[in-house]
């Protein structure tokens, strides 16, 4: 275990299970029902130390690196998911600056994040492209020294709560592979505006938004690294780098489920017994298990992947996400089924589960995405089989190679 998972990711972990024992899970219901950031949470989080530890040490943080934060996001997702997603979307907000801004940028914007003085939220996708990331319209215009921010983006979570904003825009739309840059927008800038705020059917513990940017005028200084036209290839790293962020989401909430329907499956009797007696409970109960484990340990991996600079990261990641999040549904789903017609009312904490799971399935790249991102790999990997050729009968293969 400790070959994947450091000490500083065990420790940051439990640090986060007191947080969420003592603070998440007690108020995880409320914030459902409010549908409103819990500042009460974050404040926690914060005094914890948590919005530090992906954050290089160089920059105010703690620099324990992503199985640290996949850590940290479980133990709060097991608690309440919603406030899991509250605190790793800061994780996908930064990773941009962290990955590709100027020492400057660093210096300037990461240590108050890393504090948790200053929430930071990740500006990609828009209403006419979400799974086409590269499709967005959202544009900057050179105008003098500035540059001019035109659009609107959809599904901005932390929107509003967030003091920064990585956004994604169009700079050269004539280039084919470095049309888009990213710029650091704060809050309060002319021209920055929250638009429609979504009504969720899970993760209500954080507010997701249209953000509307009407001329926003920034300079170089918040150009990310100074430099136009990486912004695609920035946020596709940002995107292997915060994937298993997600997938850790998943594990913690299916976890989470799968404690609730354990502890109801042995106090709960019919035909005179504990249901968890039953065969056919026995056997989901298993089955959820078995499946929780290994999606937890892809986590680990794909994380460590990320923390070791490992050239599969980009598959390893996009697994992880789907794997692990398809759990998420399955397992919320089973957990519901086990605490039968109690499962489905809302005074039981069991269906929120189900219904912050269906997000993990669609966000940070639907599921469908994943896939083919895993076998566009799988096929570019494919050569180093080559050595097996020898053992395929070629007469039925009429295009082989002679
Ligand atoms: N690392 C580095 N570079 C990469 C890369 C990676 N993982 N993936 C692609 N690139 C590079 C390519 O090498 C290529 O560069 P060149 O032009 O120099 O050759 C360039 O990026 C374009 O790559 P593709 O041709 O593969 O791009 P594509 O248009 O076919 O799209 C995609 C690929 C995988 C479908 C991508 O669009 C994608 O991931 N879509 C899903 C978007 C997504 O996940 N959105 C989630 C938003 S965030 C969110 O949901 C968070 C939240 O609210 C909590």
């Amino acid at each position: 275990m400790r070959t994947i998972v450091s000490d500083a990711a065990i420790h940051w972990g439990q640090v986060a299970k007191e947080v969420a024992d003592r603070v998440v899970r007690p108020l995880a219901t409320k914030y459902d029902r409010l549908q409103e950031y819990p500042w009460e949470i974050q404040k926690e989080l914060a005094a914890a130390g948590l919005f530090g530890v992906w954050i290089p040490k160089a920059y105010g943080g703690h620099g324990a690196g992503i199985v640290a934060l996949c850590k940290v996001v479980e133990e709060l997702s097991r608690a309440c998911p919603g406030v899991g997603v509250m605190y790793a979307v800061n994780a996908l907000g930064s990773f941009p600056m962290i990955i590709a801004g100027t020492e400057a940028q660093k210096e300037r914007f990461l240590p108050p994040i890393a504090k948790g003085e200053k929430l930071i939220a990740f500006c990609l996708s828009e209403k006419f492209a979400g799974s086409d990331a590269g499709g967005m319209r959202t544009r900057a215009i050179k105008e003098g020294d500035d540059w001019v921010i035109r659009g609107e983006k959809k599904w901005t979570t932390n929107g509003g709560a967030a003091d920064l904003y990585t956004v994604f825009a169009v700079t050269d739309p004539e280039s084919k592979s470095r049309r888009i840059s990213a710029f650091m927008v704060e809050k309060g800038m002319p021209g920055f505006s929250i638009g429609k705020i979504e009504d969720k059917m899970g993760i209500r513990a954080v507010p997701v938004v249209e953000t509307h940017f009407n001329g926003v005028r920034v300079g170089d200084s918040h150009l990310l690294g100074g430099k136009a036209g990486m912004g695609f290839v920035h946020s596709m790293q940002t995107l292997d780098w915060a994937r298993p962020g997600v997938a850790a989401q998943a594990v913690g909430l299916a976890q989470g489920a799968l404690d609730y329907a354990l502890l109801y499956a042995t106090k709960r009797n019919q035909f005179g017994a504990p249901i968890s007696s039953f065969q056919m409970i026995q056997e989901m109960l298993a089955d959820m298990s078995a499946k929780v484990d290994a999606a937890r340990w892809l986590v680990y991996a794909a994380a460590s992947a990320v923390d070791e600079g490992d050239s599969h990261v980009t598959k390893l990641a996009a697994e992880c996400k789907y794997f692990a999040t398809e759990v998420a549904m399955e397992v919320s789903t089973k957990a519901v089924q086990i605490f039968g017609g109690y499962g489905y009312m809302r005074d039981y904490p069991i269906e929120k589960f189900m219904r912050d799971a269906k997000i993990t399935q669609i966000y940070e790249g639907a599921n469908q995405i994943q896939k083919l991102v895993i076998a566009r790999n799988l096929i570019k990997e494919a050569q180093h089989l080559d050595h097996l050729m020898k053992y395929i009968p070629t007469e039925v293969h009429c295009d082989y190679p002679a």
